[in-house]
């Protein structure tokens, strides 16, 4: 681990106070009542809050900066830390209030910024608030939990999620592999340092049309590192990994895990989506991406796989299918 900056271990360190007293705040104080029944309403339990250092501001736009007054911090050091908003005559005012407070970490473990939730969600505002980008705080490369999950990667592979509650929440159900982005779809930075960590990257985005949108921008991305093993795992009814966890449970969940498809699996399911198979234009145009996609597998018997897919979705036979494939991976004149 290299040396750092004298002002980036600073930074840091007030970070880590300024989580400790948010987390206080919700675990022990009057003030952090509403927000630890949201919490627990949400099933999280004292340990799972306890492990994430999950923490709560007060609506009063003054206790962050108090507190950092409080801890020596100099108005240079408050500005660089991301946690205040300021007005144009440069004072500084508390830029989360009355959210559940989230610490974010680099691969350390240190803390590096914060995402904070409302109670209760009003049209006006944000469920989430991020940190601004600071000298700390990229969220390009930001992988929520990639401090802790990493050591689990060897034996499992990593286990990507579309938000970090999911992550939270797959946590307590006993799946430690979790990671996520901060909310922006997955960068090329991101999977590049997944990829420097394991071999193996299961995508589980949530179940709903943008969630599984997402989830197929992901593996374009990941196509460009053809050393992951990448599986895509699609959860029913729209839910997403933290409500499928809600309604079925931790052992359903476990199951759900190891139904992966494979990038062109997926693929082939995506693409059907929202056709009208009953139309032969819709359907010939599915049947001709989808012998695109199928026409990158090398492998015959993983071929046949995916041909009897196509199949099952068009009702078209699959030696009629395998027939068509020549023509679709012809190179063009
Ligand atoms: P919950 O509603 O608390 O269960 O969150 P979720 O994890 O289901 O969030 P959702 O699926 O709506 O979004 C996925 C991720 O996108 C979240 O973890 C956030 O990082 C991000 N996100 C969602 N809403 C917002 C927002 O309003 N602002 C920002 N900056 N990010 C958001
Ligand atoms: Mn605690
Ligand atoms: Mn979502
Ligand atoms: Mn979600
Ligand atoms: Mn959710």
């Amino acid at each position: 681990r290299r040396q750092e900056d004298p002002a980036v271990v600073r930074q840091k360190q007030l970070l880590k106070e300024t989580a400790a007293m948010m987390h206080h705040l919700l675990v022990n104080t009057k003030g952090g009542e509403a927000a630890l029944s949201y919490l627990t309403g949400r099933n999280l339990s004292q340990a799972t809050i306890d492990h994430f250092d999950v923490g709560y501001v007060p609506a009063d736009r003054s206790l962050v900066k108090k507190f950092l007054d409080s801890r020596g911090a100099t108005y240079d050091e408050e500005r660089a830390s991301g946690l205040f908003v300021e007005d144009d005559q440069g004072h500084l005012f508390d830029r989360f209030n009355d959210r559940v407070m989230f610490p974010l970490k680099d691969a350390y473990g240190d803390i590096i910024g914060f995402s904070g939730r409302v109670l209760t969600k009003e049209a006006s505002q944000a469920k989430y608030l991020n940190s601004p980008e600071t000298a700390l705080f990229n969220k390009r490369d930001v992988l929520f939990n990639l401090d802790q999950a990493k050591g689990t990667f060897k034996e499992n592979g990593a286990l990507l999620f579309e938000g970090f509650m999911d992550v939270i929440s797959a946590f307590q159900a006993g799946v430690l592999n979790g990671i996520a982005s901060m909310g922006t779809s997955l960068t090329q930075d991101q999977v590049g340092i997944i990829s420097r960590q394991t071999k193996r990257l299961t995508i589980c985005y949530d179940g709903d049309a943008p969630g599984q949108h997402a989830a197929d921008r992901a593996l374009a991305l990941v196509r460009d590192h053809p050393q992951l093993q990448v599986g895509v795992v699609v959860l029913p009814a729209g839910q997403d990994p933290d409500e499928f966890i809600q309604a079925h449970g931790a052992e359903a969940f476990g199951k759900q895990l190891q139904h992966t498809l494979t990038p062109i699996g997926f693929r082939l399911n995506y693409l059907a989506q929202g056709r009208d198979m009953s139309a032969d234009q819709e359907k010939l145009a599915y049947v001709n991406e989808a012998l695109k996609e199928i026409a990158q597998e090398p492998e015959p018997v993983a071929q046949s796989l995916y041909l009897n897919q196509v199949s099952e979705l068009t009702g078209v036979p699959a030696e009629t299918l395998r027939q068509q494939l020549p023509v679709v991976s012809a190179p063009r004149p």
